[in-house]
């Protein structure tokens, strides 16, 4: 394979990889640059999948590899096999990852074998708990990388400190700040979702749980939902919990009893999330994205696992990382809501994408291509 016959192979398979990496893909049309877009098929329900494609405007992607939900190393053995596939007809000059889902890594370990480069965008995150299979896959994915696009200065340090040269390293802010940017007025205006489920501004709270480390493990999952409970319950206020498909087996096959209070609502497309994240009284999640999207909207965040790869949110006042004992949920949302807000959003100023594209040559690249031949 010799690479370079189109400027990027772009390898996503997850809900928050289609929404950080739409920025990526929209630069590179405004640049004109030749690109694919590998889909893993590791998300496939319309509701974590289909409905990003539409709402972000993204063509549907070139191949879409149908792998679907296994354990990981089938799951991820079956994804570097086709994407190998995938990348030996399209020869890209270099192959863009996202983040730290089993689609990551795959991608990572496909293009490290391939005459291409990889270019890893939101490196440099790091728990610190190796318990997690994100952490691995960040890691794998951080020592693979070529070009390695940290989204604060912290993060870059981090990867030095594990021996990263410095000139693979480029400070770009989060792909998240771009996608904010961009979406939050519309969602403002467009969306109903507020008048849908009945909630005011500031009324409500708004809950996500879909980790592994919380919801495959039945009494952590219980607690997580009493300490919830209890703030909404306390506060007399709604909880409005969009389920993950994950989350929502395990609430099924554990016969959970939901406590009154917390309302159970399918997955949100990106602006009626955004609508929602913006509109909550505070947040509480496991999730990355939205600790990151909560502090740059604005909104207070409890995070309900016993670490974050996101401090850069914790130092500016955003973030509380609690963990999942219903009095630590119940002290934290309470410091959450005394506490000043006004914080800085420490992810940049939604101009990563440009900053990508311009450290893999597009555009550069294509441009002196034009000077040589006038
Ligand atoms: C994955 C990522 C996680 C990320 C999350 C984003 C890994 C190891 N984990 O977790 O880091 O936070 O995506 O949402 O890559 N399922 C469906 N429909 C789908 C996809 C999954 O019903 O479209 C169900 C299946 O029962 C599946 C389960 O959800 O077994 C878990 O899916 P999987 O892709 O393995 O991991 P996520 O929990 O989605
Ligand atoms: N999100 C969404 N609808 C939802 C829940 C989340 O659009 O019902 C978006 C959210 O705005 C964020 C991203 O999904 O951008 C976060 O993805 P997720 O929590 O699945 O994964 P993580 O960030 O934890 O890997």
């Amino acid at each position: 394979m010799s690479a370079g016959e189109t400027d990027l192979g772009i390898v996503l398979g997850t809900r928050p990889e289609i929404i950080k990496l739409a920025p990526v893909i929209n630069a590179a049309e405004r640049r004109g640059a030749e690109y694919t877009v590998i889909h893993t098929g590791q998300h496939y329900s319309r509701t974590l999948d289909g409905v990003f494609f539409e709402q972000l405007e993204l063509s549907p992607p070139a191949y879409n590899l149908d792998v679907g939900s296994d354990t990981h190393a089938a799951q991820t053995g079956a994804m570097v096999a086709e994407i190998e596939r995938a990348l030996l007809g399209e020869t890209p000059e270099t192959v863009v990852v996202h983040g730290d889902t089993n689609s990551a890594l795959a991608g990572s370990v496909a293009a490290s074998k391939l005459d291409t480069t990889l270019s890893h965008v939101e490196a440099g995150l790091r728990s610190f708990d190796r318990t997690m299979p994100e952490e691995v896959n960040r890691v794998v994915a951080d020592h693979a990388a070529d070009h390695l696009f940290a989204p604060t200065a912290d993060s870059a340090a981090t990867l030095r400190e594990e021996g990263i040269p410095d000139e693979r390293i480029t400070v770009t802010g989060n792909t998240i700040v771009d996608a904010v940017t961009r979406h939050r007025d519309l969602a403002e205006r467009k969306s109903t979702v507020l008048a849908e489920f009945g909630v005011a501004p500031g009324d409500f709270f708004l809950l996500t749980a879909h980790r592994a480390e919380n919801v495959d493990d039945r009494d952590r999952f219980e607690r997580l939902l009493a300490g919830v409970a209890e703030c909404a319950a306390t506060a007399e206020q709604p909880v409005i919990y969009p389920v993950h498909p994950r989350a929502a087996e395990r609430i099924e096959a554990f016969d959970l009893d939901v406590p009154a209070g917390i309302r159970l609502v399918e997955p949100q497309s990106f602006l009626d999330f955004l609508r929602l994240e913006t509109a909550a009284r505070l947040v509480f999640t496991d999730s990355g994205g939205i600790q990151e999207e909560a502090c740059i909207l604005g909104t207070p965040c409890i995070t309900l696992r016993d670490n974050t790869e996101r401090p850069e949110t914790v130092s500016v006042g955003a973030n509380r990382v609690i963990g999942v004992e219903p009095d630590a949920i119940v002290a934290g949302a309470r410091a959450a809501a005394r506490a000043p807000r006004g914080w800085e959003n420490p992810f940049g100023d939604g101009r990563a994408a440009e900053r990508i594209l311009d450290t893999v040559g597009i555009g550069t690249r294509r441009a002196s291509a034009e000077e040589v031949t006038r």
